[in-house]
């Protein structure tokens, strides 16, 4: 089992192993990126880390799991081993060794640097692409998940779901109809409440798998995660919205869906 524990740890493995390269040369976020991006993925290139991008000090990974041997070092498996047999293996840690439920640490180190709502600025703040030119904006979320809490039961979910950005400090995010985060909306919409959210934004890359792969309803990812690394994910609870965040996260979006301002 890996015992990679976030996006940086896993930056390393994947580069030990030839499978990420860093872009030392500028590119432009402004369909640039995107566009490079998606050539390398067409040639089976490897994680891509811009870590020079126009206007902006914070670096963009990309195409993260676009490869067997990729998806391999996250599960922590042998290189070389095969989607089907990693999807056996999935099956067997998950049905034989069982979930293992996040454990509680009081914060982590994505809590060094807390920007609060007055001074955010997302498009100013974070090196966000704009990845088609059709698109409507720029997305801020794509590899990312949304972490959002059942009223009644408690279950924590993480969905991805992807995020445009629309103004200084409100993102969209498109969550289709009967998805896990929509059946939890529909109970805030409900009671009349804004629905806490809390979006990922670069973590240990097992965590957006999870998120963005099948898991039953009240099942949490965060638990599957736990028993496909081994050991609990770290949480801590967030201070706005109260839900349990990944400590070893490099950023996260802590807010609320408000029924009644839907764009
Ligand atoms: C890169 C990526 C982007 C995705 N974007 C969306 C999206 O915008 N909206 C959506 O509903 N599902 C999207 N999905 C699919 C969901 O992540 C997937 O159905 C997942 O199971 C949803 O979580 P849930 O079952 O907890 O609702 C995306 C998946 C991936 C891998």
């Amino acid at each position: 089992m890996s015992e990679l524990r976030d996006l940086r740890e896993w930056i390393s493995a994947c580069e030990k192993e030839g499978e990420l390269k860093r872009i030392k040369v500028q590119v432009d976020w402004n369909l640039e990126l995107s566009h490079i991006a998606k050539l390398n993925e067409e040639r089976k290139g490897p994680a891509l880390l811009f870590e020079n991008v126009k206007d902006y000090t914070i670096p963009v990974l990309t195409s993260a799991l676009t490869s067997e041997k990729r998806l391999a070092i996250t599960l922590g498996v042998e290189p070389g081993t095969s989607m089907c047999e990693m999807a056996r293996w999935w099956m067997k840690v998950i049905t034989e060794k069982g979930l293992i439920k996040p454990k509680e640490v009081p914060s982590g180190p994505v809590t060094e640097q807390v920007v609060e709502e007055d001074a955010i600025d997302l498009l100013r703040d974070f090196p966000v692409p704009y990845i088609y030119p059709k698109d409507g904006g720029r997305y801020i979320g794509t590899a990312v998940f949304l972490i959002t809490k059942d009223l009644e039961t408690g279950w924590v979910n993480l969905g991805t779901y992807r995020m445009m950005v629309h103004d200084r400090n409100h993102t969209g995010v498109q969550i289709i109809k009967g998805k896990h985060a929509d059946m939890h909306f529909k109970q805030y919409e409900k009671a009349g409440k804004p629905m806490p959210a809390a979006a990922v934004i670069g973590c240990d890359p097992i965590l957006f798998l999870c998120s963005s792969t099948l898991v039953p309803a009240q099942v949490s990812e965060y638990d599957v995660a736990g028993g496909l690394r081994g050991e609990p994910i770290e949480v801590f609870e967030g201070e706005l919205t109260g839900l349990p965040l990944p400590a070893h996260a490099e950023i996260i979006l802590e807010g609320f869906i408000d029924p009644k301002d839907l764009r």
